[in-house]
């Protein structure tokens, strides 16, 4: 076991969000977050890279406690996060985008930007171009070059295929597949069950901060009532 979380509760302020969360993550699996906006998907993300603390319950990645690290910290240990807001630098290229990710990482491995922007050669194509002036999609990219960049062990996507068109969405998939060969292991949180199912092994359904519903994606995706009671299609 990567990760595993144990009856985590997160909460924002006085809000309780999320209820006794628990899921585990493989070493080289892709697991899915599931379920409609507002479950607590992102909160589920935030909670594992220690922006939206646990105030009780565990969650170790390989064998170290995360809850009570700052992000840095948990980003250190191997951990790389794409955030639904992506994060980029507006003001930076394309390249210094890449290069200031793989500065801030203590971790060395087989990404380089050369890697990378085989990858996603829209990136290399727009090396001198600011952050600001990338599409929607090449700033997912970035985004996820940004975070393959750091050489993490793990990396949790938020929504990844949210707002990209049906034919990136498809190349995104091939792109994650590719990523997989590298002995990556990804948590990643999407609405989009077609997407999820081409490219996670397993999935959690939240369901108002609870895990309603876990199994095989092959299992969810045949599973009519589990998609008509918690998802959309
Ligand atoms: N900063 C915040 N302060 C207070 N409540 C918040 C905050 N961020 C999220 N919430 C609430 O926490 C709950 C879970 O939100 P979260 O963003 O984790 O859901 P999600 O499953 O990622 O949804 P989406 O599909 O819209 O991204 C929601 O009820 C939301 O309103
Ligand atoms: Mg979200």
């Amino acid at each position: 076991m990567i990760l595993a979380a144990k009856d985590i509760n997160t909460f924002y302020g006085a809000s309780h969000i999320l209820q006794d969360v628990s899921f585990e993550v493989e070493k080289g699996e892709v697991v899915a977050l599931l379920g409609r906006n507002g479950v607590g998907k992102t909160t589920t993300l935030r909670s594992v890279m220690g922006l939206t603390p646990p105030r009780t319950g565990s969650i170790m990645f390989k064998e170290k406690e995360l809850t009570g690290k700052p992000a840095y910290a948990i980003s250190w240990l191997g951990i790389a996060y794409m955030p639904d807001d992506l994060r980029i630098f507006p003001d930076l290229t394309c390249e210094e985008n890449l290069e200031i990710a793989r500065r801030l990482s203590r971790n060395a491995g087989y990404w380089s930007r050369e890697r990378v922007e085989d990858l996603f050669p829209v990136l290399h194509a727009r090396k001198k171009q600011k952050g600001a002036n990338l599409s929607g999609g090449e700033k997912k990219m970035l985004s996820l070059g940004r975070a393959l960049m750091a050489n993490p062990e793990l990396i949790l996507l938020d929504e990844p295929s949210e707002g990209l068109a049906p034919l990136i969405v498809k190349n995104l998939a091939e792109v994650i597949k590719k990523i997989r060969e590298q002995n990556m292991t990804l948590l990643l949180a999407d609405q989009n069950l077609k997407f999820c199912r081409k490219v996670s092994d397993r999935g959690y359904i939240l369901e108002k901060g609870r895990i309603a519903h876990s199994g095989t994606m092959a299992d969810i995706w045949k599973d009519e009532d589990v998609i008509k009671k918690y998802l959309v299609l």
